[in-house]
């Protein structure tokens, strides 16, 4: 196998130590379509540990096997390593549980707290739980409620939760007190799946490991930023979330956001979590309110057609926006966002467009305007990171064009 220069130096790195994870919602399209096949992922990198567990739990009373057959195809549908290992595969699922129950029932919890107990005897899970809500959000706090009255909270526990994060500022603060109250802060995981992603996280890495980007990094050099997120999937089967969401809501205001504050954050004083999050509020903090010319809004034709969804919508599944972050660095450069569903590619990138270059040598033979300088951040499909330069097209004279340089960065 070619060595990976990326992953040089991991081996370093603590091994993830026993646990459960804990499913809320185990039926839902989250935890089909990431989070099983990230784990299946992590399970054909050998990255879980032995003494792993997951249970799903969910309204519908099926059995163990049931469960895992739905993982199964799950993985196979969505998983990055396919086909599926069966080796891998078979190891996984032997760790993979279900208990059905009712998210208002104290009596559930306590069948779930039995069935952990047990995978803590039986799989050595040693007492270490992580929690995924992935249920909407209404049923966060009712379940973090049940979760600490069963005693399933304990110090080392963890809960993580994912957006919608409430409507609007007024909701996400009243989710966050009632979640606060039965869990201490550092037990609360707020995610962004995005953040996961490698050449999300190469971002950051990309800008502060290399010298040559930094100078250049600000308005005296960025013409504008574009950052697509585009999808050709409708909205499936999620319409009962998504049309009372929007893509503004659930694209723009987290995805699109952790994206742009990477790209124009200042460099971090160290590479820990919370330093991190500061720079990022400043970039956030600095965006100036969107002028209602700076933003379009669309809806897919066929939308109202899709189930669940109302026939009289005026949910957003497209939306563009044109901002801009009043600070000393990118003061009136445009940063331009945009995502939408069924759209005519997928394709997500971030792409720093320079300003372009007097050119006073070479427009005789080619016209008053070179190609600006662009440099693209490809987050899927086939991560990468792109750079578009001039060039002379060989042979005779000296006509200059665009030639694109890319590189695979995962
Ligand atoms: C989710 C949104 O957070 O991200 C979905 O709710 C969207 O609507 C998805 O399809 C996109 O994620 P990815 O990883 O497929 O780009």
């Amino acid at each position: 196998m070619p060595t990976n220069p990326f992953r040089e130096g991991l081996a370093t790195r603590p091994a993830p130590g026993p646990g459960v994870l804990v499913i809320f919602g185990a039926s839902g399209d989250l935890t089909r379509r990431k989070l099983v096949p990230a784990l299946y992922n992590l399970a054909h990198e050998g990255e879980l540990p032995a003494n792993f567990a997951v249970v799903g739990f969910a309204r519908t009373p099926i059995s163990h096997d049931e469960f895992r057959r739905q993982l199964h195809e799950a993985a196979t549908h969505h998983a990055r390593f396919t086909p599926l290992n069966p080796a891998v595969w078979a190891t996984f699922a032997d760790g993979i549980f279900y208990q059905a129950g009712d998210y208002a029932n104290p009596a559930s919890y306590r069948e779930l707290a039995a069935l952990l107990d047990q995978l803590d005897r039986q799989r050595g899970t040693a007492g270490r739980r992580v929690f995924y809500l992935a249920v909407p959000p209404a049923e966060f706090e009712p379940i973090s409620r049940q979760l600490a009255a069963a005693g399933l909270v304990q110090a080392d526990h963890r809960v993580i939760v994912e957006k919608p994060f409430g409507h609007d500022l007024a909701s996400a603060r009243a989710l966050n007190a009632a979640l606060t109250k039965v869990f201490a802060e550092r037990q609360l995981l707020r995610i962004d799946h995005y953040l996961g992603k490698e050449t999300v996280q190469n971002i950051l890495v990309m800008r502060f490991a290399n010298e040559i980007f930094d100078p250049l990094w600000n308005q005296k050099y960025v013409d504008h930023v574009q950052i697509t997120v585009a999808e050709s999937l409708g909205v499936g089967r999620r319409a009962g979330y998504y049309d009372t969401s929007g893509a503004l809501r659930d694209m723009v205001q987290n995805h699109m956001m952790q994206l742009l504050a990477l790209v124009a954050m200042e460099p971090p004083i160290a590479w820990e979590a919370e330093v991190i999050r500061d720079e990022k509020v400043k970039v956030l903090r600095a965006i100036r309110p969107v002028a209602p010319e700076c933003s379009v809004r669309g809806q897919y034709i066929g939308y109202r057609d899709e189930p669940g969804v109302a026939a009289d919508s005026h949910t957003e599944t497209f939306v563009a926006l044109k901002l801009f972050i009043e600070n000393w660095r990118w003061s009136g450069v445009p940063f331009y966002l945009r995502t939408g569903k069924r759209l005519a590619l997928s394709a997500s990138e971030v792409r720093v467009q320079f300003r372009r270059t007097p050119n006073v040598l070479f427009a005789a033979q080619c016209g008053q305007r070179l190609d600006a300088n662009a440099l693209t951040l490809r987050l899927q499909p086939q991560e990468g990171i792109s750079l578009h330069f001039n060039g002379k097209v060989p042979g005779i004279g000296t006509t200059v064009q665009a030639v694109p340089w890319s590189g695979r960065v995962a």
